[in-house]
């Protein structure tokens, strides 16, 4: 259900061979670890971490021989692979954000296209729902989070300001709900309920902290490689390989970022705003 992005980008940045580990720091429906297992057998293994339990529980069923499956967030990387006793680590992946199985069958808000419950968490151990941050958050810090998702500023003020205005009368509590809104008002509905999922999930704030983990955990000559699906993400990837190789610490072998061929993106659309990075510890 879910088409992995970038396919054939991934293998060629990770250049995974016969007999070497990898992390997958965001297994989905693994995707990308199938792909990267055909190439490191017969005795190389995959570290597969994923933030979501219902879809980890539903993914585990079939996991394959050669990949270890761990239910946790890539924010506790070094510690998850201290615990597992992984070693010998020839590449680490990010494929960020949802997955497909999120929007068509988790129930839980992710998409506007169908009338669900606000919540947009990966994880139930996180407090915080879309629907908390809709119902109890300052117009203040709901603007923050809608400008820093769309490049619309005025756009974000206003619906900022409709959401407290609306929320004095009736809660909002469904995805329906807040897509009037952003309806009313023009916004990007996409853009919206992206911004919020990711201010749900801390996602930008996770993935600054996961980065410098995955390089502590590879191998010298292991690579990184990390495909984003928006902008601040994708800056913070660019400034945090940057930084390490003014260090000394990583080359990079992504001089501009890698985009889907116009090919791939008529066939997953999912694709089009998708960017790939990757480098090599030294
Ligand atoms: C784009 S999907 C990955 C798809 C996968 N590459 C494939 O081919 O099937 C991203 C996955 O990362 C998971 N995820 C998001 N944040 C995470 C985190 N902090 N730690 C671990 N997994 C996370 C999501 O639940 C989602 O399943």
């Amino acid at each position: 259900m879910h088409v992995p992005v970038l396919r054939k980008e991934v293998l060629e940045c990770l250049n995974p061979k016969a007999n070497e580990n990898f992390i997958d720091c965001t297994f989905g429906l693994g995707g990308h670890s199938s792909d990267i297992l055909e190439k490191i057998r017969p005795t190389g293994k995959i570290l597969g971490i994923e933030a979501d339990n219902e879809l980890y529980q539903e993914v585990k069923k079939g996991v394959r021989k050669g990949i270890e499956l761990v239910n946790d967030s890539y924010v506790n990387l070094e510690n998850i692979v201290a615990q597992r006793k992984f070693k010998n680590v020839s590449g680490v992946l990010f494929d960020l954000g949802l997955s497909s199985w999120h929007l068509e069958i988790s129930g839980r808000g992710f998409t506007f296209k169908k009338k669900e419950p606000l919540d947009m968490r990966y994880s139930k151990l996180n407090q915080t729902t879309a629907e908390k941050i809709l119902n109890y958050w300052s117009k203040f810090e709901i603007e923050r989070i809608l400008r820093e998702g769309m490049s619309e500023v005025a756009k974000a003020e206003k619906i900022a300001k409709v959401i407290v205005e609306t929320r004095k009368n009736m809660p909002i509590k469904t995805t329906t709900q807040l897509l009037r809104i952003i309806d009313l008002l023009g916004g990007s509905p996409q853009l919206t309920f992206q911004a919020l999922r990711i201010a749900v999930n801390q996602e930008l704030e996770n993935l600054k902290k996961a980065l410098p983990q995955a390089l502590n955990v590879l191998n010298s000559s292991g690579r990184l490689t990390v495909i984003s699906f928006h902008s601040l993400e994708d800056r913070i990837v660019k400034n945090f390989f940057r930084q390490e190789a003014v260090s000394g610490k990583v080359e990079i072998l992504t001089k501009k970022p890698v985009s889907p061929s116009a090919q791939e993106v008529r066939n997953n659309p999912r694709s089009r705003s998708a960017k790939l990075r990757c480098c090599q510890k030294l």
